[in-house]
């Protein structure tokens, strides 16, 4: 590791850094031992525990915990009942009003997605107590129990490669970050934070009406919702993850100790998804116009110099205008002052359009079809579309194929190596112990991680591998 990344993490071991990005790196780096992470993880949940708002929290006591889930159920299924009620009588997209927001949103989601399921990743380690097999399960489940095809993390990582938004984390603001380090978090808790896991995944696997609707939109969109519909499939509140967390603390709770504080606990720890930016808030604050500014101040850096000096906009050239990426909406507005961008019309008569589309434009591959496709449905506005990008109709077969037929000479000879090591183990528990490290959330889906995730199902579940 050079000098300079290794000063970096020393320096985040020894404080609790202001910046979640770094704090997600830093759990994402196989680099950086358990232990390091165990010991961070700790003084980070107190921190943000802190912060929650415990005060207008509804929460049912222990025994109304499942006929008070059961009836936001209902609440949610009704309200969605209502909301197509309403597109049927001919009402708007709630959601996305084209495809270049539904991209925002699955971009700003991202940091969340890539660590799918990491709140669990310290039930693993309890594998020899049956109470807490229902956690387990749930972990397992999100790592599609080693499939790659079912595999959350795979799934999304999958998706947005497929729509050409796999360079997110270019255009996203640190507060994205924060649900996700507090997930990576609570995956490399101690044991003493095992009731405010459970709080936390009790909130998180309910039925929420923005998941139903998102998975509505983006087919009607044309894009592939598989992972929005699996999540309303395997959360399912009769016998999927919604369920499973209900026993898992009822169960729990019974042989707790002191059940005051495991209740204070739980409730603490279902009360930190209301922190950061949720797939509400991000919905309600979507802004194409602001996006598209992000992804131009971007391009300005490599795109200054680039141009000729013939092009003339209010006395600047076109490098000039380039040459500080804060320039760039005052670039626009003379864009469009001059009709180089015409909005509101069909995007064809706008000549920066031609220029970044046509095949024969100047710039040309400048953008990538993602980044067209916003541009597209910014200078458009209501304007009816015109443009797909659109080209990732297989998805699961697509991600079925890759999975299968890839090759990595390194991972198969660490496979090899960790295959050898497991069938030679005396016992379950040496096995087990081999195949941990392979779970956490940098590393389940990998090759080497999805093989251990079957493996370690294999040992505890056998009935789930499907022959
Ligand atoms: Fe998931
Ligand atoms: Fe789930």
């Amino acid at each position: 590791m050079p000098t300079i990344a290794k000063e970096r993490l020393l320096k985040l071991l020894r404080e609790v850094p202001e910046n979640y990005y770094e704090l997600v790196n830093f759990f994402l780096d196989g680099d950086i031992s358990i232990e390091d992470k165990n010991i961070k993880s700790k003084s980070f949940l107190l921190r943000e525990l802190d912060k929650v708002n415990m005060k207008n929290l509804q929460f049912p006591s222990l025994d109304q915990l499942r006929t008070w889930f059961e009836q936001e159920n209902k609440v949610t299924r009704e309200a969605y009942q209502n909301y197509l009620g309403m597109r049927k009588d001919g009402g708007k997209r709630q959601y996305f009003t084209n495809t270049g927001q539904a991209f925002e949103f699955l971009t700003k989601i991202a940091p969340l997605k890539q660590v799918d399921g990491a709140w669990l990743y310290s039930a693993v380690n309890y594998w020899n107590n049956e109470d807490l097999h229902d956690l387990i399960l749930i972990y397992l489940e999100e790592l599609g129990t080693g499939k790659a095809t079912a595999n959350h993390v795979c799934l999304y990582h999958h998706l947005l490669k497929c729509l050409g938004l796999d360079e997110w984390n270019l255009y996203l603001e640190d507060e994205y970050y924060q649900q996700a380090a507090i997930q990576l978090a609570l995956g490399y808790a101690p044991a003493e934070f095992l009731p405010e896991i459970m709080g936390y995944n009790l909130e998180y696997e309910q039925l929420p009406l923005h998941l139903l609707i998102t998975n509505f939109e983006l087919a009607e969109l044309g894009i592939d919702s598989s992972y929005f519909n699996l999540h309303i499939t395997i959360d399912n509140l009769d016998n999927g993850h919604a369920d499973r967390s209900i026993k898992m603390v009822e169960k729990f709770a019974s042989k707790y100790e002191d059940q005051e504080s495991f209740y204070q606990k739980l409730k603490q720890g279902y009360a930190l998804n209301q922190l950061g930016i949720g797939s509400t808030q991000i919905i309600r604050e979507l802004n194409l116009n602001n996006f598209v500014h992000k992804i131009l101040k971007k391009k300005a850096v490599t795109g200054s110099l680039i141009h000729n000096n013939k092009c003339i906009f209010h006395y600047k050239t076109v490098n000039e205008w380039l040459s500080s990426p804060e320039q760039v909406e005052l670039f626009i507005e003379y864009l469009a002052e001059s009709e180089w961008i015409k909005f509101g019309s069909d995007p064809e008569e706008s000549r920066f359009w031609r220029l970044i589309h046509s095949e024969s434009g100047r710039m040309f591959g400048v953008f990538n079809l993602a980044e067209r496709q916003i541009i597209y449905d910014w200078i458009r506005g209501d304007f009816p579309s015109r443009f797909r990008t659109l080209s990732h109709q297989h998805t699961a077969h697509h991600l079925h194929e890759m999975s299968t037929f890839s090759f990595d000479y390194f991972s198969q000879l660490e496979h090899d190596k960790r295959q050898s090591i497991i069938n030679h183990s005396p016992d379950i528990s040496c096995k087990m112990a081999q195949l941990i490290p392979y779970l956490a959330p940098h590393a389940h889906h990998q090759k080497m991680g999805l093989w251990s995730a079957q493996v370690y199902t294999t040992l505890l579940f056998p009935h789930l591998i499907q022959l």
